[in-house]
C-alpha cells in the first residue's frame, strides 16, 4: 500500500493533535506533533534565559537543542524529549504557552525546525500537525486539513487539558491567550498561519472526536487509493 503525507493545519486548541494522534494510528502512521517542537525550544529558550530578539544567541541555542520523540509503552504516549529529558508535561503548562508565540514566529527557529520536520517525513506515511505543514513544510501532502473550531469551544477544551494535568486557569485568560497566540500565528512575517489553497477546511465545534477522525482516514483512504491508482496506469 503507497504512503502518504496528511497535513493538519489549524489555530491552537482546535483539537487537531488529539484527531491527529488518533488517526496517525488508525492509519500506522508515524504522528508528528510540531507544536511540541516549538515548545521545546520555547522551554529551552526560557530555562537559558536566550532573547529571542538577539539573533546570535538564537543561532547558538539552536545548535544546543535536540528534540526528539519517544514512545511511551507503558502510557502508550509519544512523548517530546529536549536534550534527552522528558519535558511532555512541562510544554504544555501555561508560562510555556505564553511565550511559545513569539519564539515561534522567529525565522531561525523555523528554519531549524522545518528543516528536522522535513527529514521526518521523508518517508511519507506521516500525519503531522501544526501552522504550516500544509503550505510550507508539506506543500505536496497528498492530504491538506485546515482544521478550526469556535473559540469559545476552544478555550474550554484546553481548560479541560490543563486541568487533567493539574493546572486550574481561567476561561477568560485561556481565551486571550488563545486570542493572543491567533494574532502572532496569523500575522507574522515568517510563515504565517493560513488555509493552503487546496486543503479540505473542517469546522469541529459540533463534531466528536470520533466524527472527526472518522472524516480525516476517510480522506486519507480516498488519497491512497488515487496514487495507488497513477502507480497502475504508469
Ligand atoms: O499546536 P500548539 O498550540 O501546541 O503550538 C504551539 C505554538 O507553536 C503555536 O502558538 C504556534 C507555534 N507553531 C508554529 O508556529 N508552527 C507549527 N508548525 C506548530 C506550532
Amino acid at each position: 500500500m503507497p504512503k502518504i503525507i496528511v497535513a493538519i493545519d489549524g489555530y491552537s486548541s482546535c483539537g487537531k493533535s488529539t484527531t491527529a494522534k488518533q488517526v496517525a494510528k488508525q492509519l500506522n502512521y508515524a504522528y508528528i506533533d510540531t507544536g511540541a517542537m516549538y515548545r521545546a525550544v520555547t522551554l529551552f529558550f526560557i530555562q537559558n534565559h536566550i532573547s529571542a530578539s538577539n539573533p546570535k544567541e538564537v543561532q547558538k541555542a539552536l545548535h544546543d537543542i535536540h528534540i526528539s520523540f519517544r514512545r511511551d509503552k507503558i502510557k502508550g504516549t509519544n512523548d517530546t524529549y529536549l536534550n534527552g529529558l522528558n519535558v511532555e508535561n512541562e510544554i504544555r503548562k501555561m508560562y510555556v504557552s505564553e511565550q511559545v508565540s513569539t519564539v515561534s514566529a522567529v525565522a531561525e527557529v523555523r528554519h531549524a525546525l522545518v528543516a528536522q520536520q522535513q527529514r521526518m517525513g521523508k518517508t511519507r506515511g506521516i500525519v503531522m500537525d501544526g501552522r504550516d505543514i500544509g503550505t510550507v513544510v508539506f506543500p505536496q501532502a497528498e492530504l491538506k486539513i485546515f482544521m478550526t473550531a469556535d473559540p469559545i469551544i476552544r478555550a474550554q477544551r484546553r481548560q479541560a487539558e490543563l486541568l487533567e494535568k493539574g493546572e486550574l486557569i481561567g476561561l477568560q485568560e485561556i481565551a486571550e491567550n488563545l486570542k493572543m497566540r491567533d494574532h502572532i500565528d496569523t500575522t507574522r512575517t515568517e510563515s504565517p498561519l493560513r488555509q493552503a489553497d487546496d486543503a479540505i477546511y473542517i469546522d469541529n465545534s459540533l463534531m466528536t472526536l470520533d466524527e472527526q477522525v472518522e472524516m480525516v482516514v476517510r480522506l486519507a483512504d480516498e488519497q491512497i487509493g488515487l496514487v495507488l491508482r497513477g502507480r497502475e496506469t504508469e
